[in-house]
């Protein structure tokens, strides 16, 4: 059985893609799914000074720890003013501290983003696309759901049939 860890890229408490990362993770068959909640994690905000006097936290190795365990991640970016959500941004800042690794551990991804606007997210999506094959993830397929609570039910998923498809395609295509 595979493990999937499923990320939520936002440190929000309600984060929408932390909702689409652990419904995508759920659709993939035989595999065990481990949720990641950033917004559970108080994560002091990095600096180098910082980091040279407290040393990488422990949350950060355990988000590392959970990377490097897993066979597959499944993550889903907020996307705040066109970029990363800063929360998330920090845990990748940190996390890319750790020596002799790379951020995503050179892991498979599926990577995803959602927003409540029509766009889905797609800025960020782009920006990531490029960014994270070069901080060791394998990007296997990428996917943006737009108008969130328009396209998302909490008890169904994804609501329109053609997006709710169009991601099966995607999940029906990787091998995990
Ligand atoms: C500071 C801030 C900036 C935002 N910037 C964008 C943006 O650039 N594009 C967008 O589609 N939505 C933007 N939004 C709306 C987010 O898509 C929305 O808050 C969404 O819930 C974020 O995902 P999350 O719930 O997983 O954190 C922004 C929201 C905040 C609070």
């Amino acid at each position: 059985m595979k493990k999937i860890l499923a990320i939520g890229g936002s440190n929000s408490k309600n984060s929408i893609n932390r909702k689409l990362a652990n419904f995508a993770a759920n659709q993939f068959t035989d595999s065990q799914v481990f949720k990641y909640d950033l917004s559970s994690f108080d994560i002091p905000l990095f600096s180098v000074q910082l980091e040279e006097i407290i040393g990488i936290p422990d949350l950060v190795l355990e988000f590392a720890k959970q990377v490097d365990e897993s066979d597959f991640l499944v993550l889903s970016l907020a996307e705040n003013n066109g970029n990363l959500n800063a929360g998330f941004k920090n845990l990748l800042d940190w996390t890319s501290r750790i020596k002799d690794r790379k951020t995503f551990g050179n892991k498979s991804m599926l990577l995803m983003a959602t927003s409540q606007g029509g766009r889905g997210g797609s800025s960020v999506l782009d920006i990531a696309k490029n960014l994270f094959p070069r901080q060791g993830a394998e990007i296997k397929g990428t996917f943006s759901l737009p108008s969130f609570y328009q396209s998302f039910n909490e008890e169904i998923g994804i609501t329109n049939e053609e997006i709710a498809e169009n991601l099966n395609s995607i999940i029906n295509e990787i091998i995990l």
